[in-house]
């Protein structure tokens, strides 16, 4: 009897600890019974019915796609954002499909909805997660007003080479800086919980690798090793997964040989078996049937076949799933038990939704919550925050009182269009404020504005212009030009071989410096881009990245002084596009750069055949780039002292405390982005020569020292060795604490 009681306390005990245990990895023990009696009712055809998503920009409704939902071949729809429809075609599947199961409605809420945001490349420059948080929460409260339940963002692939257009669209190179990124978005998009009609799942992409395309070239092949995967490009994912992401889309590269929607290595054995993931993974667009012209599959079925077999829960846009599952599961060349699980995990990610109990929306909503006056303030927080004053010889701030004419110039100073960036599909040019408008509304009664295009768009290369807007120049006290990036010359498939401004925007601000007037340029684009001729012809240099629908204001209060610059890089700007790739914390060479190494003017005629006395860099550029990660100035100045460790020696489970002072050297308030960053000098494999593990944005007034105490546990210290595991090794490492990633002395401790 006392055996069998044991038993069967065993038996409970363990029970409990699986569900619990399940209910931690994102399993809920009613959902899973919910799911558990709607599949046993479901046919096989109604299986691959809601692995199927289909995008439709249709206006009306179409009458093909609502017999499709009615039959159970449709079970998930993007690209549909009127209320109405929404309901419409949600109302068909509640109603009169079989089973009723809801749609889910998704779009491709980048950086806003209405109310559009700077790019991410520039949220990430504001070094300030809160901010992208609340942010990513105003895209989602606009979004689901239209009924949108599943954005496809925050984009988390690290990106090293800014002629790749989708650098844009994610947090630019620093695994770190991504990482945090990436969770402050999938706080601000699911909310607390998933369920409220405000909150929108995220989807984490592209999985995995995407931004190492070689050359920089969208859709090409990247050749990243396990360990470089594991340290660089998956953390970022982990990240945000943990954070509770509900969805995850592959991605378009293939790695050394295995297209992200056939690699089970990435989908199965990491995603699901060692992170624990239970919501959905969605190909990309058409990325099934691209295997084919991968070299991968031989034909449609074959793709299909071997996207399931990946672990590709949802085709986007292939049609391959509703065509080719079928007739393979008939054929015994799946099994039917992978397509039951792929259901599963869709249906579960429409349980967490909330969709079964409240599938519809409230038609009238997006009139109260579209570009409201606190989502018009937050944007324009945003882009005071991500702009990074990239030089200034003191002409910034301007003076209103001092300054009596001012000209605007640049094909960017008045493109409404132009300034959203890319995947705008839902901002409008009419809500968006220019820096012309913002100027001439703000400025306008204590300065007179003058504007004179130059050029009439940022590939313009005819020279009329400029000569007008030199005209101008010479009747204004100073010239703010605006110059940059059309949308469409970044975002997908939107690549460049040459990172120099486009048309004659070069020669603009030649010709505008030759006036002899302070020229102030404003650079408003997607992508880092070579400067250095511009920043030489400026005297102040401001990149704005594409700011959004209120980047004209907040560049307005930027010049004026009413805001301070507080933007850090989030990404290497390189001298030219011959120095890419070039990146902060690469790994450390037998030969570094050490400053002293004779450059090609100073190499003497006929010159022995020696590389003694030269290192890694080129002879015509160094090593140096135009402007280093986590740079960025601001009208004031800081200085680090005191920079203090509570210890010299830790283990490995212990945190270390360390304290600096950080003063406001200069004359104005001002916001400094503190950086810490690590090397870990002998590892069993070369380690990066320094790597960002904490930041945090401090506001000072002038004068004022404040002591700040950090902490980092001695475990962040971690990365993946040669035997594909992740551990602390012992040894010695530099500290530094700075302003960016080339200031400041290293602090040594070691680990035992
Ligand atoms: C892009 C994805 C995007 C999808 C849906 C694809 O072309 O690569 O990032 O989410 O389209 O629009």
């Amino acid at each position: 009897m006392i055996q069998l009681k044991k038993i069967f306390l065993i038996l409970v005990c363990t029970s409990v600890m699986w569900s619990c245990a399940q209910e931690k990895n994102g399993f809920d023990r009613e959902i899973e019974r919910k799911i558990d009696r709607l599949v046993k009712k479901m046919t096989l055809e109604e299986k691959i019915g809601q692995m199927n998503l289909i995008s439709f920009f249709n206006s009306n409704i179409d009458q093909q796609l609502a017999d499709g939902i009615r039959n159970g071949q449709v079970g998930s729809l993007i690209n549909v954002v009127d209320p109405a429809l929404v309901n419409e075609y949600q109302r068909i599947a509640i109603e009169e499909s079989r089973l009723g199961i809801p749609l889910i409605i998704g779009r491709d809420v980048i950086h806003g909805f209405k109310t559009v945001f700077p790019i991410p490349l520039g949220l990430a420059a504001t070094f300030n997660p809160g901010l992208i948080e609340q942010g990513a929460r105003v895209a989602a409260i606009e979004a689901t007003s239209t009924g949108v339940r599943w954005t496809f963002s925050p984009m988390l692939d690290i990106s090293r080479d800014p002629r790749w257009g989708r650098i844009a669209e994610g947090f630019g190179e620093d695994t770190y800086l991504t990482s945090v990124m990436g969770m402050a978005m999938v706080r601000g998009y699911q909310g607390d919980d998933p369920a409220d009609p405000t909150a929108m799942a995220a989807c984490v992409k592209h999985f995995a690798g995407y931004g190492a395309a070689e050359g920089g070239r969208d859709y090409n092949s990247t050749f990243i090793p396990e360990r470089v995967l594991r340290n660089v490009y998956l953390p970022p994912f982990i990240a945000a997964i943990q954070e509770g992401a509900l969805t995850v889309m592959t991605s378009f590269n293939d790695n050394d040989g295995i297209p992200s929607t056939g690699n089970r290595f990435l989908l199965r054995d990491i995603l699901r078996d060692e992170w624990d993931f239970t919501g959905f993974v969605v190909s990309d667009w058409t990325s099934i049937y691209e295997m084919i012209p991968h070299g991968f599959a031989s034909d449609a079925s074959h793709a299909s076949q071997l996207a399931l077999e990946a672990g590709v829960d949802m085709d986007m846009m292939s049609f391959t799933y509703v065509s080719h599952l079928g007739e393979l599961a008939a054929e015994g060349k799946i099994s039917e038990k992978w397509i039951d699980q792929a259901v599963r995990n869709i249906l579960r990610v429409k349980f967490k939704l909330g969709l079964f109990d409240n599938p519809y929306v409230d038609e009238q909503m997006h009139k109260q919550v579209f570009y409201a006056p606190e989502h018009l303030e937050l944007a324009r927080k945003s882009v005071v925050e991500s702009a990074v004053l990239l030089s200034n010889d003191g002409t910034l701030p301007l003076d209103a009182s001092k300054t009596k004419t001012l000209l605007i110039t640049g094909p960017m100073a008045d493109a409404p269009y132009e300034q959203l960036g890319t995947w705008i599909f839902d901002g409008e040019e009419q809500r968006t404020v220019t820096p012309l408008t913002a100027f001439r509304q703000l400025y306008g009664n204590a300065v007179r504005i003058l504007y004179e295009p130059g050029l009439a768009f940022s590939r313009d290369k005819n020279p009329a212009g400029i000569r007008k807007a030199v005209a101008a120049a010479r009747k204004a006290d100073a010239v703010i030009v605006i110059v940059g990036e059309e949308s469409i010359l970044s975002g997908e498939a939107h690549c460049l071989a040459d990172l120099n401004l486009q048309g004659a925007q070069s020669e603009l601000i030649a010709s505008l410096a030759s006036s002899g007037k302070p020229v102030i340029t404003v650079v408003m684009a997607g992508r880092p881009l070579t400067l250095s001729r511009e920043k030489e012809c400026s005297n102040a240099l401001l990149f704005a990245f594409h700011p959004g629908t209120m980047g004209g204001t907040a560049i307005a209060d930027l010049i004026f002084g009413k805001e301070v610059p507080s933007g850090k890089l989030p990404v290497t700007f390189p001298v030219s596009s011959g120095q890419i790739p070039v990146y902060y914390n690469h790994n450390r060479t037998g030969r570094p750069f050490l400053g002293n190494e004779t450059f090609i003017d100073d190499i003497p005629l006929k010159a022995g055949q020696t590389s003694l006395g030269n290192t890694s860099f080129y002879l015509d550029q160094g090593i140096a780039p135009q402007f280093p990660f986590g740079f960025g100035l601001s009208y004031t100045s800081f200085a680090y002292t005191n920079i203090h460790l509570d210890k010299v020696l830790y283990g490995k489970k212990d945190t270390i405390s360390l304290t600096f002072d950080l003063t406001n050297t200069g004359k104005r308030s001002g916001t400094e982005v503190a950086q810490l960053y690590v090397c870990d000098k002998t590892g069993s494999v070369t380690r990066p020569v320094k790597e960002l593990k904490k930041f945090e944005r401090i506001t000072l007034e002038p004068g004022e020292t404040r002591t700040v105490m950090w902490t980092l546990p001695v475990n962040d210290l971690a990365f993946w060795n040669l035997q594909m595991e992740k551990v602390v090794e012992p040894g010695q490492f530099d500290l530094w604490v700075a302003g960016d990633s080339v200031s400041g002395d290293p602090v040594l401790f070691e680990v035992y």
